[in-house]
């Protein structure tokens, strides 16, 4: 599969297993409990995103979907200051660059479901270079219970996210909370990595075994599912689902410069 470009992470490890990032043009979604680091991870591909080219970013702006109010300008601002000090010390940067992260906060779905046509025109006419939806779990469980409604509802949504992704060919990145992991996950994991590296069926046998907080539906659509866990007070990072990579775990860290291998 061929991607119009990607959003460097920074963890270099994710990064050569996705061959270079977050791609454009395509759903990622990142599952983990509550307090993983899933909302850290997406301040600091916010960042990245909108930090200048010759920084490595991509000099454009973000629009963030903040169900939650989990987003915090200060945070990103500390994460900027501690990772880019050169660029951040600078008079006014700081506050250019978290001014490059359009922020909405719908407080229903409905709400959510109108804002839809405001993000297609902001990606349209803004140099907008990542969205991201902090938590996409959230939005839909605020509104429905199990049922019809509730399916139909999300499939609507997830083929308006992918057509979003596509057309404007930027990295769409979703967050889920699971409500449990099996406790032996990373042991059982990296047996299963090994004995289905090679094949697809193989990570989407292992990936069957990934509560999947939206349902079977949304867990084919994503391109890309990054799960995070702990494990023995150690957090990990793992490509559960990708067309270019097997199923590989990396240890991370969360610090003053947010999210680090
Ligand atoms: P839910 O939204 O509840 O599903 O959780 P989440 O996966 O989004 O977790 P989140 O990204 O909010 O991560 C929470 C964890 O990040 C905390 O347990 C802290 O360890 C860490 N964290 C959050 N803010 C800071 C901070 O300002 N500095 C540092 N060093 N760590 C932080």
């Amino acid at each position: 599969e061929q991607f119009a470009g990607h959003l460097p992470t920074r963890l270099k490890g994710l990064d050569d297993a996705l061959c270079g990032g977050i791609p454009f043009g395509v759903l990622t979604e990142l599952v983990g409990p509550a307090g993983i680091g899933k909302t850290q991870f997406c301040l600091k591909i916010s960042l990245l995103a909108s930090l200048p080219a010759s920084y490595g970013g991509l000099e454009g702006h973000v629009v963030y979907i903040d169900v939650e109010s989990k987003f915090s300008s200060r945070r990103i601002i500390e994460i900027g200051s501690t990772s880019f000090p050169e660029i951040f010390h600078r008079k006014g940067m700081a506050q250019e660059m978290a001014g490059r992260i359009l922020v909405l906060r719908p407080t229903s779905l409905s709400e959510f479901t109108e804002s839809l046509q405001q993000i297609k025109v902001l990606l349209l006419q803004q140099q907008v270079k990542l969205l991201v939806i902090d938590s996409m779990a959230a939005l839909i469980s605020g509104e429905y219970d199990q049922g019809a409604p509730r399916q139909h509802s999300l499939g609507w949504h997830i083929s308006f996210l992918k057509s979003l992704a596509e057309f404007s060919r930027i990295p769409v990145v979703v967050t889920n909370q699971v409500r449990s992991q099996r406790r032996d996950e990373v042991c059982q994991y990296s047996f299963q990595a090994q004995k289905n590296a090679e094949t697809q069926e193989g990570t989407d046998k292992y990936d069957s075994h990934v509560v999947a907080a939206l349902g079977i539906h949304w867990a084919h659509s994503v391109t890309i599912r990054l799960v995070l866990e702990a494990k023995s007070g150690q957090r990990y990072i793992k490509v559960a689902k990708s067309p270019m990579s097997p199923p590989i775990a990396f240890p991370f860290i969360i610090t003053s410069s947010g999210i680090a291998l």
